[in-house]
């Protein structure tokens, strides 16, 4: 197929940006969107330009470094990530529009190349448990409902790419915190730091500059591992006990 391509190119964070067209032709369906762009460097490196900068690690759907915002939506026209969308989802003559992620807590750092540090220093103020160290304990030793494991592993499915973030109106990341909250919280292992760690990781989330959440879902409608919605019902709750419990 042969596409238009609209690509948001920035030499860095403290440019401006624009949008560029570029014609690229005998693309595979079966390519998926991100061997379209290599496809696409390679054809700006024989002539000479700059190549796109855009992320990407696992290219599986599980390490959540890539994202790009196409044809106005986060990861695209599937659920799922961008690595694992294809081209067959595309039609031939299409014009494209391949955007980094929009939000203030995630700046530009060159072309689609969005900062997700924000994410790091929230994990950081909370989303983990503290342990001893030592030799693996019997499996059995601490019991948990098959109903709260089954929901504890759906939502650690989160792979923090941001999409959520990129969807909302709001630029906030509450499904994201949601998750982690929601995760550890069925847990008897993430039950000492429980109230710590929900109004640390909110101040964190509101210091970097996310919004608040209105209840729009967009963020679970992007979600390419379809986070639940009430998974910000539990972050809410656990926040409003835990000043209730003084924190
Ligand atoms: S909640 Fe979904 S969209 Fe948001 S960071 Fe996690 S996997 Fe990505
Ligand atoms: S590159 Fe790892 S999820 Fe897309």
């Amino acid at each position: 197929m042969n596409l238009t391509l609209k690509i948001w190119r920035q030499p860095d964070a403290a440019s401006a940006g624009a949008m560029h067209t570029y014609q690229l032709a005998d693309v595979s369906e079966d390519m998926s969107f991100l061997e379209m762009l290599d496809v696409l460097n390679e054809q700006l490196n024989d002539q000479g330009e700059e190549p796109i900068a855009f992320d990407s690690d696992c290219r599986e759907g599980i390490c959540g470094t890539c994202g790009l915002m196409i044809n106005g939506e986060a990861h695209g026209p599937e659920v799922t990530t961008t690595c694992q969308l294809h081209m067959r989802s595309f039609s031939d003559g299409e014009t494209i529009t391949i955007e980094p992620w929009r939000s203030d807590a995630f700046p530009v750092i060159k072309d689609l190349v969005v900062d997700r540090s924000a994410f790091d220093r929230i994990i950081q103020q909370g989303g983990y448990i503290s342990v001893n160290t030592g030799s693996a304990p019997e499996a059995h030793s601490v019991p948990v409902p098959k109903d709260d494991a089954d929901r504890a592993f759906n939502v650690a499915t989160c792979i923090s790419c941001g999409a959520c973030v990129a969807a909302c109106p709001n630029g906030s990341a509450s499904l994201f915190m949601g998750a982690k909250v929601t995760h550890l919280g069925l847990l008897p292992q993430g039950q000492p730091e429980r109230d710590e760690r929900v109004v640390n990781m909110v101040a964190q989330h509101d210091h970097e500059g996310f919004g608040g959440c209105t209840n729009i879902g967009a963020c679970t409608a992007a979600c390419p591992k379809e986070i639940p919605l009430d998974v910000i019902s539990q972050l809410n709750k656990d926040l409003r006990t835990a000043i209730r419990n003084g924190h």
